[in-house]
């Protein structure tokens, strides 16, 4: 019972369990929020698997959910549910922010890097044909107008969080027309924010930058075209110790969708000993979209004080905690609120 009304997707395999772990720290921390839960185990409609109309309605009535790793069926001509979420709802801008851990030891303990990832057309357009025999054709389809509404997110989203200064990462050099474009875009929409910083960097460079000195791009927020964003994005979270510590967030016009960027882990699933963090931190981001600064504050405190603490870590940190343990640890450490 509550003011606002956000769609869960529990998602498969360890999904479930990190979910609860959401719903229980967020009813500790009294957070005005009334979870809807709703599958997306694909119907067939027409012959066709779909996500249940079910969980479109909930998406589309509420206009915010939080999702956790779905499994994509397996066998020709399924489409990933992930992707198919993205492409119905036009979620045309992916944040992805990844900042070093205090008490997850890495390489690197300077990493602060926000990427935003155009996240419906480029190379995910899914537009390929065979030519010939042993000639085959992907399309990486690029439009000024997708590109300039994830260019204006990221210089919008830039000032939000105080960054003031916008990198577009391109291989225009090579891909002179699509990165062309999306470089052109970039550079209109900067003329829209005076007061905002605005320079590029080819993919190659900010890629040599980032594993030798992510500290560099601790001041920008990098915009870029799917498929860098992709890979770009899993680049810079193993820098920070992996999938399981990095959040991600789907934005579109009409919803958003807050997802955990790791698989669905069946191996370890029902067993108790999955991490939440990555959930929890999308959580996070979504409490801030919807402007609950200071509940997503606190919990955001509770989750990095528990992992400092080091006492209370799950396996795949070093620790020998349960996903419950972790959790209570988590709620154990809320700072009281009023
Ligand atoms: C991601 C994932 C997806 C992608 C897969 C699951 C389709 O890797 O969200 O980064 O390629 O975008
Ligand atoms: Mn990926």
């Amino acid at each position: 019972t509550g003011n606002y009304i956000v769609t869960l997707i529990p998602g498969d395999g360890i999904g479930p369990e990190i979910s609860e772990s959401v719903k229980r720290i967020y009813r500790a921390a009294g957070v005005p929020i009334e979870w809807e839960s709703v599958s997306v185990t694909p119907v067939l409609k027409k012959g066709k698997t779909a996500i249940p109309d079910e969980a479109l309605n909930s998406i589309m009535k509420n206009t915010i959910a939080l999702k956790g790793p779905l499994a994509t069926p397996i066998g020709k001509g399924h489409v990933s549910l992930n992707l198919t979420l993205r492409r119905t709802f036009n979620l045309f801008a992916n944040v992805r922010p990844c900042k070093s851990i205090v008490g997850y030891k890495t390489p690197y303990d300077d990493v602060n890097t926000v990427l935003i990832r155009e996240n419906t057309e480029g190379e995910y357009s899914g537009i390929e044909h065979t030519v010939v025999d042993g000639v085959v054709q992907s399309i990486k389809l690029i439009t000024k107008e997708a590109s300039e509404r994830c260019a204006r997110y990221a210089f919008a989203y830039s000032k939000d969080i105080g960054r003031n200064r916008v990198t577009v990462i391109h291989k225009a050099n090579i891909m002179k027309l699509s990165d062309g474009l999306f470089l052109e875009a970039c550079n209109e929409v900067a003329r829209d924010y005076p007061d905002i910083e605005f320079d590029d960097m080819l993919l190659d460079r900010a890629c040599l930058h980032i594993v030798q000195d992510p500290a560099r791009y601790s001041d920008t927020v990098m915009v870029m075209p799917n498929l860098y964003g992709d890979i770009l994005s899993d680049m810079c979270a193993g820098l920070i110790g992996g999938l399981g510590l990095t959040p991600s967030g789907n934005i579109g016009r009409d919803a958003s969708i807050f997802e955990a960027v790791h698989g669905t882990a069946p191996d370890i699933a029902g067993k108790d000993l999955a991490n939440p963090t990555a959930l929890l931190l999308s959580s996070i981001m979504m409490l801030r979209h919807m402007r609950l600064y200071d509940y997503a504050d606190s919990i955001e405190s509770a989750v990095l004080q528990t992992i400092a603490d080091g006492k209370h870590l799950t396996r795949d940190l070093g620790g020998k905690a349960t996903n419950t343990e972790f959790t209570n640890h988590v709620i154990e450490s809320l700072p009281k609120i009023k």
